[in-house]
């Protein structure tokens, strides 16, 4: 559903990303609308270089197109999102510079602008790489809704950029802005993190913003234990490959297989390059995508599918992404191909597939998990 946001700075057509016919969220947040109402009252934005970061889905950058700001975000969909509905609103693609989260901006930073993420080691990597390209006077307003902003956002600001003062909270958001101390000496990016799977493997590289960062995911291990191992199979996905561990798995288990690693996370797929190369060397062959689920992949080109599905999109909770995965599957594995899935059991995931495949069957269970193999007829 299209929506019109109206700030100060105009009136724009905004809509999320992935499209749903009966959309019931809007596509910005309060914290967006109280930071363009600070810009529009107290700033001055002309001839400053400005740079957002985690824009939800382009309230920010395209409401602030005039200036041409640089905008710099881990999700493909935020990213596809700012593209359309520049689009929408009849502005020029080429107003905003996107880019990804292991990028860096050319020019000095005037005024950066901060969508609080749900992850805070995501602000933690950027304000860490972001630092050295900040200007002396440069202002930094962070915003975010009071529910989902954690108090270390403040002490982040506060340990790695400058003095913070919060704002008062509007419609239950929040602004805090931050001062640059020019004193403040950095400590070591934390960032990529390294945990290992045996003592035997390189180890796991995970990226700031990568799910599961510190040590493997309960659902992956237990997923781990239940790979297809198949002279059957040639083409496999890894459907929201995170860090990759499955697809790893799949191609020790599958040393023929053509694997490709799918996320919509920038961070993912680069952590999960790395560790495919890592553990098989730079000769060896695997295909990386982001992007959105299957979006793009041609029909009948997979024989089998792999998938620990996500369980929100940034902030909103929900199995929309879920759902959307397994649909794209059906459609993209060949007749007799299998989608492999984990999900927690409350989730009841085989009433969806069961109804999408007919086949599907329940591979094995735990008190926490469930995995189902269904076949594509
Ligand atoms: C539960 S994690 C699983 C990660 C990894 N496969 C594992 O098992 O540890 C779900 C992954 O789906 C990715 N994801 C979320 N939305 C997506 C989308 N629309 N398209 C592709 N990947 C998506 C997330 O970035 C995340 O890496």
């Amino acid at each position: 559903m299209e929506q019109e946001f109206s700030v100060p700075q105009g009136r724009f057509r905004l809509t999320r990303q992935p499209y749903r016919k009966n959309e019931l969220l809007q596509a910005w947040d309060a914290a967006d609308d109280y930071l363009l109402h600070h810009l529009a009252e107290h700033e001055a934005l002309a001839g400053k270089n400005i740079a957002i970061l985690n824009d939800s889905f382009g309230a920010l950058a395209v409401a602030l197109s005039e200036f041409r700001p640089t905008a710099i975000s881990d999700s493909w969909l935020s990213q596809q999102a700012t593209r359309e509905n520049l689009a929408a609103n009849a502005i020029a693609a080429d107003r905003v510079l996107l880019l990804d989260s292991l990028s860096l901006p050319s020019a000095p930073i005037d005024r950066l602008l901060v969508k609080v993420p749900k992850t805070l080691a995501l602000l933690e990597y950027q304000l860490h790489r972001l630092r050295p390209l900040l200007q002396p006077d440069c202002r930094i307003v962070a915003a975010g809704m009071v529910k989902t902003l954690p108090a270390n956002a403040w002490k982040l600001l506060e340990r790695l950029v400058g003095p913070t003062v919060p704002s008062l909270a509007r419609k239950k958001a929040r602004l805090i802005f931050a001062g640059f101390d020019p004193n403040i000496r950095l400590p070591p990016n934390p960032y990529p993190t390294y945990y290992r799977l045996t003592a035997e493997q390189p180890p796991i590289c995970n990226h700031a913003n990568v799910f599961s960062r510190e040590s493997l995911d309960i659902g992956a291990r237990f997923l781990l234990q239940h790979l297809p191992e198949s002279a059957l199979y040639r083409d496999f996905i890894d459907l929201g490959c995170g860090n990759g561990v499955i697809g790893l798995r799949l191609a020790e288990l599958n040393p023929d297989a053509n694997i490709v690693f799918v996320d919509e996370s920038f961070m993912a797929i680069a952590s999960a390059t790395e560790n495919f190369r890592s553990r098989f060397g730079d000769s060896a062959q695997a295909k990386f995508v982001v992007g959105d689920c299957l979006s793009g992949f041609a029909p009948a080109s997979a024989d089998c599918i792999v998938c620990n599905p996500p369980f929100h999109q940034q902030h909103a909770i929900g199995d929309h992404i879920a759902w959307r995965m397994f649909q794209q599957a059906h459609a993209v594995l060949r007749p007799g191909g299998e989608l492999r899935v984990i999900g927690n059991r409350h989730l009841n995931y085989h009433i969806t597939l069961k109804k999408l495949f007919g086949r599907c069957r329940q591979l094995a269970a735990n008190a926490k998990f469930a995995i189902f193999s269904c076949e594509k007829a």
